[in-house]
């Protein structure tokens, strides 16, 4: 059978990354969460006090970092690990995500985690999410997925997702938050955050999940049967 690429860019918090674990599942493919690596290469930064705006700084840093993914035993999901340890939980704290955007616009940043990426989709058969996987990582992916809901809908999945995670924050900030993300990540000079012209654009405000990954599901066995 045939593998593909499937890319699903979008805002944050806009469900792409259940969306996509669950598409990945089904179709027995590995599942790339892209956002992880920039939230891992942001927590090694404030850990280690690196500059934003040293390059040279910047360059030695991203020689210290090792991102991989491993499956966790008990929980079953994908866990984060930054130079061996498991940062997963605080990868996804407020402190991690109102600094990721900042970090994430660097080019030297984006340059080291394109390229791995790209390595990791090398032979196909992949489910990647992110900002710029169908326009700068994989542009010839095979089915590419641009994602959004509505904000208030989205800050409050964010906000259960926090409250799970055992962090109570308030819907103003938590939309602030997104609201300020949106803009970096659509506005910086390096890849921002934009829909490739040949993406299918999905609004799932008002679609459950399982109406998501059923219709991101028969897209990719569509692309499969025609490859
Ligand atoms: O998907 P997320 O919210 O966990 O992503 C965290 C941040 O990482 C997001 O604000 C923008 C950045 N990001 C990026 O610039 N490019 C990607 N491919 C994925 C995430």
């Amino acid at each position: 059978m045939p593998k593909i690429i499937v890319a699903i860019d979008g805002y944050s918090s806009c469900g792409k990354s259940t969306t996509a674990k669950l598409v990945a599942k089904q179709l027995n493919y590995p599942y790339i969460d892209t956002g992880a690596m920039y939230r891992a290469v942001t927590l090694f930064f404030l850990q280690n006090h690196v500059s934003q705006t040293n390059p040279k700084e910047i360059e030695i840093a991203l020689s210290q970092v090792q991102i991989s993914f491993r499956r966790h035993p008990e929980l079953g999901r994908n866990d984060t690990f930054l130079n061996g340890l498991n940062v997963e939980d605080e990868i996804r704290k407020m402190y991690v995500s109102e600094k990721v955007s900042d970090i994430s616009a660097i080019a030297e940043v984006r340059h080291a985690l394109v390229a791995q990426q790209q390595r990791m989709g090398r032979t196909k058969g992949i489910v990647m999410d992110g900002r710029d996987i169908g326009t700068v990582v994989f542009p010839q992916a095979e089915l590419k997925i641009f994602m959004t809901a509505d904000p208030l809908i989205r800050a409050q999945r964010r906000q259960l997702e926090l409250l799970e995670k055992g962090e109570l924050i308030g819907l103003a900030e938590i939309s602030e938050n997104l609201k300020m993300r949106d803009h970096i990540d659509t506005h910086r000079s390096e890849s921002p955050l934009r829909q490739a012209e040949d993406a299918v654009y999905i609004d799932n405000s008002l679609m459950t999940l399982d109406e998501q990954v059923e219709m991101v599901v028969r897209l990719a066995d569509a692309k499969i049967a025609s490859s």
